[in-house]
Parts: C-alpha cells; structure tokens; sequence
C-alpha cells in the first residue's frame, strides 16, 4: 500500500484524557497493527498534567491492552511507542504556543512528516475556541506543500448560536476543507453499508418511499449511564449527546435521495437537504410529539438515580433519554413518522434502524389474523447486520401462515473483527477525505432543527425522574407511538416476530 500522503505528525490536544485512552490511542495501534500507518508518522499527547514521558507511554500502553481490538503486541508497541511523545502544557496560555511549534517543528525533521500536520481536539468543548485561536495566531502556515487539519470532536456548539460562533472561528482558522466535525457514528461499519444496502440493491430502493413504507424506528439504547462524565453531561443532556448529532445522522442516511455521485460533496449535499425537510414543530407539536426522561433509581435500588451520580446536581433537570416523532417533508416520505428515541440506563445496548413496510394491497390473506408486516432491521451495534422479516407458510397440511426471518450477521462470521468507527475517522483524516464527517450546513441545520425544542423545554420544568433505570424510558415515550397505533419495536435474541402494529 502507498502510505506516502499519510506521513503527518498527530498532535492530540487533551493527550491524558478518556478519549485519548478509549478510542484515539487505541485506533491508532490497530491502524499500525494492520500496517496501515507511514512509517513517517508520529503521535504528540499534549496535557497539563505533569508526567514522565515513560509514565505516559505506561499509561497507553494500558488503554490498549483494555480498549484496543487487536491483542498488544510487544512488538508492534515496541515500534509505535517509539513515535509517541508528550507535551506538557497548558494550552490556555497563548504565550506558550511559540515553544509548541519548536518542538513540532523539531519532531517534523525526525519523522520526516513534510509539515503534515492534524490537530485533534480531544478537550472539553469551551477550550475548542481558544485553541484554535492560538494555533491560528502561532503555528498555521498555510503552506501549499503540505497539509495542516483540525479534527472537532463534539459537541459541535450547544445551540445554534454557539455552534455559529465556533464555526466562525475554526472555519477562519483553517477552512472548511482542512475541517474535520467528527461524528463518530458515521465510521460505524453500518451506516457505511446503509449505501450499499440502499444503492446498490435492486431489492430496496424501489420500495423505500411512503407508497410501501409505514414507518421508521431509530434507536440507539446504552445500558451504561453518565459514568464520570457527570459535568459535561449536566451541560449536554440526551438531546445535544445523541440526537443533534448522531441520530440526525443516521436519519439522514436512511432519507436521503440518491446522492448524484459517490463524492464526499454529494453524499453530504443529499443528507443536508433531508435535514432541511424535518417538518418544523410549533410549540404544541413539540410538546406532543417529543419526550424527555430522566432515570431514576432500578427498581432494585442497584442502580444509581441520575441525580445521584457523580458531580450531578440532586435536583437536576437535564434528560437522559428523549423519543420523538418527526417527519421529513418531501414527496418521498410525506406522511411516513420517523420515531427516534435514545437513553442511557436501558435494559441493553444496541442500535438499530427498522423499517416496516406496509399491508399488502388487497391481500388475499387478509382473512389471517394477527398477519405481520415485513420488517427490514439495520442493526448497527452490538451485532452488525440486516435482518428481514416476512411472511411464509408453516410446513404442514394445514394453511397456517408464520412470520420467518432471514439474518445477515455481519461479525457473526468467523474471522470479521470490523474497525472500530474511529479507526476509519482518523485514517481518512490522513487521507484527507471529508465524507464521513459532518459539513457546517450538516450542523447548521441539526442546530436549527433541535433549538425549536430546546426553546420550548426552557420555559417548562419537567417532572423527573420518570423512568426507573434498566427500563425502555418513560410511559409517555409508549404513549407517543400508541397515539398513531404503533409501538416501539425491541429486537430480541433468539428472534421473535415483531408486530408493527
Ligand atoms: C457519544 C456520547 O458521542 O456516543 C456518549 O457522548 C455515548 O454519551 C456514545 O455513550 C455512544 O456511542 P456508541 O458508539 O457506544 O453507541
């Protein structure tokens, strides 16, 4: 493989941090594991904490063996190690920029990285502005032999206006073609694949529109709660973690209209217009049509209520769960609800896009009671895959119809150990590919879409808690559904059929 444009110097901003140990450090080794890294390549943590370059290495090279796919191997570590430096600074203090880029000019000579360089901000989202600001003031060249990226984690703003102003400042910094919104959804294996299945199928397509669909479900559920994360999630709340970044995400890429090629620009110029058709809700249809919750206590006091984690407030009103109902205006799916809902402390873990088709006209087995409808489920995590469901007759000498399922189980196969999402992300950053991160009209419009609801919620005070953990979330998100004659659909193991209805 040519790894010659990916030489680049990796400089993490926030190096001590849990991101730097669960995801970016870990992707990295697999990414080296595999031999996918130039050999000119190297990676700078920068943190505030005072430690010993070896104390750091110490402390990766224990993130890997927790967190990485691959096993650590001596000697694949024996060679990364080698090209992992730490900088300590406070990258507050602009006065102290001008050593930073000595020193990475100097780390550029050794590895020989041309100047390439990605900026990773791994930090809490109030420090994304000023760092930008003095990596613009001390080290942005705007050279044309070499590359210069920054790569934004979220949240990406806290509401449109802030997003706005933050865009403002990176886009000034280093254009939008050297930005990177990272929305670490996109490198999941399956919404990859969500092209495929849909474009190049003969199967799907025809049928994905309101003449043959009924309705979509996306759900993402985590059995974890807010962990250690209390103070940035008492600032975020399931609407700002999930919805206006993941979830718009991935409805976009189930809406979307055939992009007109396969370029970055034109898969991203069909999902912003899917984003741009999300019916505006007034203030009555946002009350009706959107549910927050926050988990209380288990019913078997095991679990924590939210209000109790760590550094929560004990009266806190921030939601750990949210469904909603929307609709995208346009001719493919006018009248189709889309229902979303995602929360932390359900009974599992997955995320899972069904699609369930309509009745068949006239149907000539109408007469058959309790007919289920066809499903098609995306199953994005834990499992990876598609299943179908449908209807086929019993085996014997008596017409009874039973619903069947054919399960395509991607990494059931012996063998398929699929990249994590950010392994993808920081490649094709190195790349230099933009298409699965999200543009600023991406966000924009996500912003616009979600500061309707948070306007309304504002002005009322929500009775929490309302779900008890380990539990599918609040009574209200069930009534939501049955109010259209629809419930929320759980896929289980071993598959059971799924009434849409
Ligand atoms: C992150 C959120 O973006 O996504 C977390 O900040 C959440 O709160 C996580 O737990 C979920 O990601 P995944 O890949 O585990 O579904």
């Amino acid at each position: 493989m040519n790894t010659a444009n990916l030489r680049s110097l990796f400089i993490i901003f926030g190096g001590t941090g849990d991101l730097t140990h669960r995801k970016l450090i870990p992707a990295i080794y697999n990414l080296h594991y595999e031999g996918r890294l130039p050999d000119q390549f190297a990676v700078v943590g920068i943190g505030r904490r005072d430690k010993t370059p070896e104390e750091y290495l110490q402390d990766l090279y224990r993130a890997i063996k927790s967190f990485s796919r691959f096993p650590m191997d001596d000697t694949h570590w024996a060679s990364l190690s080698k090209r992992i430096y730490y900088y300590q600074m406070d990258f507050t203090d602009a006065s102290k920029y001008g050593e930073l880029k000595t020193f990475l000019d100097d780390l550029a000579d050794r590895h020989n990285t041309l100047g390439n360089q990605i900026f990773y901000l791994a930090v809490a989202p109030e420090f994304f502005e000023p760092i930008v600001k003095n990596l613009k003031d001390s080290l942005l060249c705007h050279g044309k032999s070499f590359w210069q990226r920054v790569v934004i984690e979220k949240p990406f703003g806290r509401d449109l206006q802030s997003a706005i102003k933050l865009n403002a400042t990176i886009v000034d910094a280093f254009g939008e073609e050297n930005t990177y919104r990272i929305d670490h959804y996109l490198g999941k294996e399956m919404l990859q694949n969500l092209l495929v299945i849909r474009f190049a199928n003969l199967l799907f397509e025809p049928l994905w529109n309101r003449h043959y669909i009924e309705q979509i479900q996306l759900s993402s559920s985590e059995t974890i709660g807010v962990e250690k994360r209390g103070p940035y999630y008492e600032q975020a709340g399931a609407i700002r973690d999930m919805v206006q970044s993941h979830m718009l995400q991935m409805l976009s890429l189930i809406a979307m209209e055939p992009p007109t090629s396969l370029t970055p620009e034109a898969i991203r110029d069909a999902k912003v217009t899917v984003l741009k058709q999300l019916k505006r809700m007034d203030r009555e249809t946002v009350r009706k049509s959107v549910v927050r919750g926050q988990y209380g206590r288990s019913l078997d006091q095991q679990l924590l209520a939210y209000r109790e984690e760590d550094r929560v407030s004990p009266t806190s009103n921030t939601e750990t769960y949210v469904a909603m109902r929307l609709e995208v205006e346009n001719d493919r799916w006018r009248g189709v609800p889309f229902y979303i809902r995602t929360g932390k402390r359900m009974p599992r873990k997955s995320t899972e896009v069904i699609i369930q088709f309509k009745d068949v006209h006239n149907n000539l087995y109408s007469h058959v009671p309790n007919l289920e409808p066809n499903l098609l489920v995306i199953r994005v995590q834990p499992q990876e895959g598609v299943f179908l469901q449908f209807n086929a007759k019993k085996p014997g000498n008596e017409d009874i119809i039973v619903p069947v399922q054919m399960d395509f189980c991607q990494n059931c196969e012996i063998g398929i150990n699929s990249p994590e999402a950010y392994e993808r992300l920081l490649y094709d950053v190195m790349k230099g590919d933009q298409t699965l991160f999200a543009r600023w009209d991406e966000v924009y419009e996500s912003w616009k879409f979600i500061d309707t609801i948070l306007d309304v919620w504002k002005e009322e005070e929500p009775d929490f808690p309302n779900y008890p953990a380990n539990t599918y979330g609040p009574k209200e998100a069930d009534e939501l559904l049955a109010r259209d004659g629809k419930k929320w659909l759980n896929i289980h193991e071993p598959w059971t059929a799924l009434g849409g209805k």
